[in-house]
């Protein structure tokens, strides 16, 4: 009997993750080649201007993950460069961070026509590229921002109310939860938590917390 692998046993395949930063660059500009083709989902592919697969150095302190490429995404190829990308610019800043040292990415590497929320399908399609690039980058935290990022990585029902504040884990690496900058624009007064939760955030982290 011949088996022929399936579509998806890419994803099975066993973790094979080079320790070496360097390799694992180059591991990660073939995991983005390879989402730069994807068609899994029919409807995002056709709708696309083009993937939207992450920016950032290996190895990074902190990795923070959105849900999906927005319309400023989808036309510049890089997640969190439209308004609420700005506001986690101002995020980033007053952690004491620069957006260079951090990984950004997005839970979906396409953008769902008129921002709709992914469809299930969606989200299992997209999971293994999110899992190797994870794997990949390999940073130390995770921050989800939003309920849809942060059910899709800590695979919940349960939503952002519940979630922020504290820390989760994935495959053994600290997540912490808390709003989406585009939910902070709409509802400042959350600005507020959003703090608190950056604050829990680099207490674990060991890093200094600004204006404490
Ligand atoms: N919202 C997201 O969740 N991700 C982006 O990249 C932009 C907006
Ligand atoms: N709902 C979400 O999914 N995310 C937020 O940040 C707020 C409400």
């Amino acid at each position: 009997v011949i088996t022929v692998p399936e579509v998806g046993s890419l994803f099975d395949a066993p973790a094979d993750v080079p320790d070496s930063a360097d390799a694992r660059r180059r591991e990660l500009a073939v995991l983005a080649t390879q989402v730069k083709g994807c068609d899994r989902c029919p409807e995002l592919f056709s709708t696309r201007t083009q993937t939207v697969f992450g920016v950032g150095p290996v190895s990074p302190e902190l990795c923070f993950v959105g849900e999906a490429p927005g319309a400023d995404e989808d036309r510049l190829g890089e997640p969190f460069v439209g308004a609420a990308g700005q506001l986690l610019n101002k995020i980033i800043a007053a952690m004491g961070l620069t957006r260079d040292e951090v990984y950004i990415c997005n839970t979906l590497k396409c953008r769902p026509p008129k921002n709709r929320d992914p469809k299930p399908d969606e989200t299992a399609n997209c999971r293994g590229y999110f899992e190797r690039q994870v794997e990949l980058v390999r940073p130390k935290f995770l921050c989800c921002l939003g309920g849809v990022a942060a059910k899709s990585v800590l695979n919940t029902t349960s939503g952002i109310m519940k979630l922020r504040g504290r820390f989760h884990e994935y495959k053994g690496i600290p997540v912490m939860c808390t709003f989406h900058p585009a939910a902070l624009l709409r509802n400042p007064d959350w600005k507020r938590d959003t703090w608190e939760d950056m604050k829990t955030l680099l207490r674990r982290m060991g890093r200094p917390v600004p204006g404490k």
